[in-house]
């Protein structure tokens, strides 16, 4: 990608722009609606501020592809060229009931390849950031790697609630071992964040059994600067097509929980 420079700027900045949309609308009265389910939360802000993002970047880069959780760019069918691909509001649960812990994530794609990573806290106005190659920082200031040799019991694991929903689940048995083995776990309500406090160090672990490519595009690239691996649970690579099983850690974490995940009872 020549000019990811350029790109990478203007993304920071539509970024602190959507948010400030965000926080203009989130105070008036907005529509909620549910999508899957009833735990399954969409708002209006959500659905404005994806088009806010589709109507950028199609007018600056009418070449590139946008991949939205919203559905307001177009089908995206490969990853060739360039592809945006945007959680406009990662956490609505949260944003909903908490008018906090929410993010935008941003991850831009060059033929496959994870280039630049946004994550964006929009209430606690902090940005992540990861650009292949050039490291990653939080508000300007580079993270450093994430700790190689931490160990499974010695993790806070980010964990959410669908290993207790019937058919998401991968085992309720595997779920109280893995509680007891970690020395702690944690439930953020926002993968795009989970991702985030990983590559800060302060969780060293995000395992889930389902998330879409809009939930890890930016964090992957972001994790993987720290030294960081994201796959799916039997180690085979994300596909940002379709959904996804994830293993978010070091590698000797990544390792274990992958171990621990494919034991037998
Ligand atoms: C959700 C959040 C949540 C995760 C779900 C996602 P959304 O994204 O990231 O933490 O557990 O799997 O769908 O719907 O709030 O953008
Ligand atoms: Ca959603
Ligand atoms: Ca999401
Ligand atoms: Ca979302």
């Amino acid at each position: 990608m020549n000019n990811r420079d350029s790109i990478l700027k203007q993304a920071k900045q539509w970024i602190i722009e959507a948010g400030e949309l965000i926080k203009s609308e989130m105070h008036k009265p907005y529509k909620i609606d549910t999508k899957r389910d009833r735990k399954d939360l969409v708002t209006e802000i959500d659905q404005k501020t994806e088009q806010f993002f589709v109507d950028q970047i199609s007018t600056k880069y009418p070449e590139h592809k946008i991949l939205g959780e919203e559905g307001m760019g177009e089908e995206v069918h490969s990853l060739e060229g360039t592809v945006w691909i945007i959680d406009p509001i990662d956490g609505t649960m949260n944003f909903v009931h908490q008018q906090r812990f929410f993010a935008i994530s941003i991850g831009i794609y060059h033929n496959g390849i994870g280039e630049i990573g946004l994550i964006y806290d929009v209430m606690s106005n902090v940005l992540y950031e990861g650009v292949r190659g050039e490291g990653a920082y939080k508000d300007g200031k580079q993270l450093d790697p994430i700790d190689p040799d931490k160990s499974l019991t010695d993790a806070l694991v980010g964990l959410n609630n669908f290993w207790a929903i019937p058919n998401r689940r991968l085992n309720e048995k595997k779920i109280h071992d893995l509680v007891r083995k970690v020395k702690g776990t944690r439930s953020y309500g926002s993968a795009a964040l989970e991702f985030a406090y990983i590559a800060e160090g302060i969780i060293d672990a995000y395992i889930t059994m389902r998330l879409q490519p809009w939930d890890i595009a930016a964090g992957k690239i972001i994790v993987d600067e720290v030294g960081g691996i994201t796959t799916r649970v039997d180690g085979s690579e994300i596909d940002m097509l379709t959904g996804n099983t994830v293993i978010c850690s070091n590698k000797a974490i990544h390792e274990s929980l992958m171990t621990f995940i494919q034991q037998k009872e």
